[in-house]
């Protein structure tokens, strides 16, 4: 009874076999193989448009070559406080480009506040070479809360990055979470929506290790392959992340399993919601919710597994996956419910 994180989720099936198949023989490497080939025809077909793309292993790796793409060790970064970028990343993203500045931008629920990240930009400027160049913004859709940014928001931030002529970059470690969550086509999530680059997340989704750097903007492209290979991230038995990548696209299999994981958190909202406080608004599959903390304790003796949020002793978060069980979920809500009674 994990809730966890999607993390600890196994791999998909179909996944794993794809790996086996791929281990027919030998393949050229470093990237040079038919599986990583198929995998980028897949993302142009997908995205409908030119793509480049680079398959790696750490959605870390992909968000800090992206970063290198479009910022300059001069460059500053904007991203919301507790985005992966800022608060998870040791400072890959520093280290990296060689020295950009993170500029963490507050909001409600994981989001950037757009009006704050326009008043920051419209300062900027003012010391003249003193102060860092911004650069790129970063959007992570599924936010760190959960909620997902709407097309009407991504609008928006279209609009501010082309007043200021800055990058804009989408962490989509739960990509598909929230592309589910707004039932839209790909291309209007992102490259109709001003997105430059996008990490392109799938381990968390059923994937063994898979992610990809997918970058729509050809301005930025012209290192990529150097820059790729000088973090370190240019896998020489490749094939075996593009097959996985290829087997979460097939046949849908990544909106399937994403689909799931977000009516698992939806099916526990809606049966938790008249007596349990929700932090943020449930949009995708991860959920945080406010219980005491008898109860926490009482779930935790009952075998059911989460993490009680850093800095609070009575807010726990919920993930909700591709491999959760519903009777698990019921079980979890039907426990809450009773103790709250
Ligand atoms: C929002 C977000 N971005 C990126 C990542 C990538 O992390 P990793 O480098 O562990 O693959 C994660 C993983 O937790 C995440 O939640």
């Amino acid at each position: 009874m994990n809730f966890r994180s999607d993390n600890e989720a196994p791999i998909h099936q179909e996944i794993l076999n794809a790996i086996i198949e791929a281990n027919a023989g030998f393949e050229e490497s470093y990237g040079y193989d038919k599986f990583s080939d198929h995998f980028t025809e897949q993302c142009q077909q997908l995205f409908q448009c030119w793509c480049e793309v680079l398959p790696l292993t750490t959605g870390t790796a992909a968000n800090s070559i992206a970063m290198t793409l479009a910022c300059p060790p001069y460059g500053s970064i904007l991203c919301h406080e507790h985005a992966h970028l800022n608060a998870d990343e040791c400072g890959a993203p520093e280290f990296f480009t060689g020295g950009a500045k993170l500029i963490p931008i507050k909001g409600d629920h994981g989001k950037i506040d757009l009006n704050a990240l326009d008043n920051y930009l419209s300062h900027t400027g003012v010391h003249g070479e003193h102060e860092s160049l911004p650069s790129v913004i970063s959007i992570t859709q599924c936010s760190e809360a959960g909620t997902v940014y709407s097309l009407a928001e991504l609008e928006q931030l279209k609009a501010i990055k082309q007043k200021y002529n800055l990058t804009l970059h989408m962490d989509g470690a739960r990509f598909a979470n929230a592309l589910c969550s707004l039932g839209c086509d790909v291309a209007e999530m992102t490259w109709k929506s001003g997105i430059d680059m996008l990490s392109f997340g799938a381990t968390k989704n059923g994937a063994m290790m898979a992610e990809a750097l997918i970058v729509f903007n050809p301005h930025l492209t012209k290192e990529i392959k150097r820059l790729r290979k000088r973090s370190g991230h240019l896998i020489s038995k490749m094939r075996f992340v593009s097959a996985q990548l290829n087997a979460y696209l097939k046949d849908d299999l990544w909106l399937k399993m994403a689909q799931h994981a977000n009516d698992m958190a939806q099916h526990f909202h809606q049966t938790t919601n008249a007596k349990v406080k929700f932090i943020h608004p449930v949009e995708a599959n991860e959920v945080f919710c406010q219980l005491p903390v008898t109860v926490i304790e009482q779930l935790r003796i009952e075998g059911f597994e989460f993490h009680v949020w850093p800095g609070s002793t009575d807010i726990i978060r919920l993930v909700f996956s591709h491999a959760t069980n519903a009777e698990d979920v019921n079980r979890l809500a039907q426990s809450i419910m009773q103790q709250i009674d």
